[in-house]
């Protein structure tokens, strides 16, 4: 029977553990309710007034919610904030757009470790009105004639023209590679030659291409350091995304055409929220200027991010012998698609239309960073499939513009309230969140201060004590203490002199050395002034208890030090001792004459009794061998009868002899 109740019990242990869905709480020591539920999301708070029993601490107040209902706690009384969204759009007036997302405006209240999944309804941007940039690598500027990047662009904007009618070009950049102040000096312009620039690392030019004033030829980069690889494209898609006023953006809806034929450089990391901190994501262009001195490069999650908060798609139209390297770059970026230019740039609006079109028919939500938040997404696309990741993502929508996703957010700490923004990339719409981290109790629980002795106040279920008191209910005034409670017997120290009283109650000295504990009513034990043996407490064999060792199981004595095995007094024959002695605390305490760690030697043994006559002729020259004594103790020598002999061992010599004295037999 019993048996079978430990089998369960061990069971019903392997399952509680094991089972994911059992919530423990893993806080110890929370006196408060803030502190209960910021400490771990499976941890709740009874307020019950009359919770917590004579004896008990505080903090049994916080348990898992399982746990406090089986303690006795009403459901009402327990405070187990989940965490909660509401949506705050204004209804929906007529005449007005509807908005491509919705909810537009949301607030939700966040329990550290608790998260919240919203679904989020997505239409499908129409091909509408975009800003169009374009921007080229200096290295394509100066390939073919010095004409070709120029026509490239305006070939560019007429074909974003022909999908999409009511695209502006809003002016073009070109970039070389990160600038290095060498090249300054090197500066190779003639004098007054027309569109020969310093040299630079990104150049923008705000004219639309597709206006009269727009130049026909690209400006000529005069460093020569700079006119071989142009690798810094990404520090100019940074500038384009950092310096909106300067770019001159109007609409919402941005798209940069980026065309290249080299490759491009990235700083290592990934740092999404160093925007603010980093050189690279701030705005360094000025009026008329360009960028001539050193910028570092920007990490690809630093772009991905500036380019969501300020809503750019980019196709990179770049040559073939380039394109896996920037397919991959797209990969990580929210927007963006690459066109395989060809080689003979002949049909360059067919690879830009069907780019844009493919870009056209994504469907991207991506968020701007809240540092300390994680955010996931689960879409559903037109295939029917569901993908999770970073951003809300569906490579093509089909015929069907609309799409849901569900999004996670979680915290694992209590964050400051901020608002976390969703944009569908491509779109002006974005769904605001106002944030806020779950981390006080609303108990609901009016004043008491008759509860708390007038000297506290009262807030969920407990007091806090005004300064000066102590106590549940703050009824100690450690003003008017007295310690008669604190002395075991009246003429006994306070808390025996190791404590101090504290209303009536001894709060005993912590020790310097963790593992020496004062404890009991009156700090009148300890667990580290036990005996010791070998220079250990209780022998390293037990624990010491208010002074005492308890041994533990196979060792005896008041220090432990007494093994209560028998292994080292076996004989090899199976004896104890040989039958010569008696086992104490595993080592042979011999009788009579005999020695060693068995009580198998015995020198003086000869024959069966003939040893005890031989003492006494032997020394004292009596007894039964009286006569013939050298001859019948021939293996024993009297020490002191024949000195030049020595017998092998005679450690018990003279308490054997002392024995044998002639009055005892
Ligand atoms: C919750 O209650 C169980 C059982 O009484 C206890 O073992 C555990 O320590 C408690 N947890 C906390 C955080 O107090
Ligand atoms: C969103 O809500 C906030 C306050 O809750 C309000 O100030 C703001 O105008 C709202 N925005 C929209 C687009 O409804
Ligand atoms: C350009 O390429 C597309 C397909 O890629 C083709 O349909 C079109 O006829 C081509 N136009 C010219 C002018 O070659
Ligand atoms: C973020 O949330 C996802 C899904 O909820 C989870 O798999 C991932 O481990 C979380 N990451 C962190 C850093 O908490
Ligand atoms: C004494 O008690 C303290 C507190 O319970 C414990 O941490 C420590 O290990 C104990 N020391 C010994 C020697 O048992
Ligand atoms: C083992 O030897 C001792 C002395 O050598 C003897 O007294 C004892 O009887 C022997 N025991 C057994 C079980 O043979
Ligand atoms: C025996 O007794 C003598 C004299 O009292 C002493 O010198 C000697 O050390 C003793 N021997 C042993 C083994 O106790």
């Amino acid at each position: 029977m019993f048996r079978v109740t430990v089998f369960i019990m061990s069971l019903v242990l392997i399952l509680w553990t094991q089972c994911p869905c059992a919530q423990e709480c893993g806080a110890l020591h929370e006196n408060t309710c803030e502190g209960c539920i910021s400490s771990s999301p499976d941890c709740a708070w009874c307020k019950d007034k009359y919770f917590v029993r004579g004896g008990q601490q505080r903090s049994v107040r916080c348990n898992s919610t399982a746990r406090l209902r089986e303690m006795g706690c009403a459901e009402d009384d327990i405070v187990d904030p989940v965490s909660l969204q509401t949506v705050t759009d204004p209804l929906p007036r007529k005449g007005r757009r509807r908005a491509l997302l919705t909810p537009q405006n949301m607030t939700v209240e966040l329990r550290p470790g608790k998260p919240l999944t919203f679904e989020v309804q997505v239409k499908r941007p129409k091909k509408t009105s975009v800003d169009v940039y374009y921007l080229t690598s200096l290295s394509f500027a100066g390939k073919d004639s010095s004409h070709s990047a120029m026509q490239l662009g305006a070939q560019v904007i007429s074909a974003v023209q022909e999908v999409c009618p009511e695209a502006e070009s809003r002016g073009f950049g070109i970039f070389g590679d990160k600038h290095n102040t060498d090249s300054e000096r090197t500066t190779e312009c003639g004098e007054g030659e027309l569109g020969c620039k310093k040299a630079f690392s990104f150049s923008h030019s705000p004219s639309p291409l597709d206006s009269p004033e727009a130049p026909t030829k690209a400006p000529r980069n005069g460093a020569r350091a700079l006119q071989g690889p142009s690798e810094g494209g990404l520090l100019a898609l940074m500038q384009t995304a950092a310096c909106g006023a300067m770019i001159g953006w109007v609409r919402n809806a941005r798209l940069v055409v980026y065309v290249s034929d080299h490759g491009f450089r990235a700083a290592d990391g990934d740092t999404p929220h160093a925007d603010s901190t980093s050189d690279s994501g701030r705005c360094h262009l000025r009026e008329g200027q360009d960028i001539s001195r050193s910028l570092d490069y920007p990490t690809v999650a630093e772009l991905a991010h500036k380019l969501t908060e300020n809503n750019i798609q980019i196709i990179f139209a770049v040559t073939e012998g380039v394109a896996e390297k920037y397919q991959e770059l797209s990969d990580l970026l929210p927007k963006s698609t690459v066109a395989i230019l060809p080689s003979d740039l002949s049909n360059v609006t067919a690879a830009i239309k069907e780019a844009y079109n493919r870009l056209s028919s994504a469907m991207v939500v991506s968020h701007t960073g809240v540092p300390g938040l994680n955010i996931s997404y689960i879409t559903e696309c037109a295939d029917g499939e569901q993908r999770s990741s970073v951003r809300g993502a569906c490579s093509d929508t089909g015929d069907n513009r609309r799409t849901s996703l569900k999004v996670t957010i979680s915290s694992k700490d209590c964050l400051e309230p901020q608002s976390l923004h969703l944009q569908l990339l491509g779109s002006p719409d974005r769904l605001s969140v106002e944030l806020k981290s779950l981390c006080s109790c609303e108990c609901g629980d009016g004043p008491d201060p008759e509860f708390c002795s007038y000297s506290g106040e009262f807030r969920c279920g407990v007091c806090r004590c005004y300064p000066g008191f102590i106590g549940s209910r703050c009824d100690c005034d450690l003003e008017r203490e007295s310690d008669a409670t604190c002395r075991m017997k009246e003429a006994d120290q306070v808390c025996s002199g190791r404590g101090d009283c504290m209303c009536g109650q001894c709060e005993c000295n912590r020790r310097e050395n963790p593992a020496e504990h004062i404890y009991g009513q009156y700090c009148e034990c300890d667990n580290f002034s036990c005996e010791r043996a070998l220079g250990k407490l209780c022998g390293g064999h037990g624990r010491c208890i208010c002074g005492e060792c308890h041994c533990d199981s196979g060792f005896v004595g008041t220090a432990c030090d007494c093994s209560t095995e028998v292994d080292r007094c076996m004989s090899p024959n199976g004896s104890l001792c040989s039958n010569r002695g008696n086992c104490e605390c595993n080592q042979c305490k011999c009788s009579g004459p005999y020695s060693g760690p068995l009580c198998e030697v015995c020198p003086t043994c000869e024959g069966t009794c003939g040893f005890k006559y031989c003492v006494e002729c032997l020394a004292f020259g009596s007894g039964p061998y009286k006569e013939n004594c050298q001859e019948k103790c021939t293996s024993i020598r009297h020490p002191r009868s024949t000195p030049g002999e020595t017998v092998e061992r005679l450690p018990n010599e003279n308490s054997s002899l002392a024995e044998v004295s002639p009055q005892n037999t």
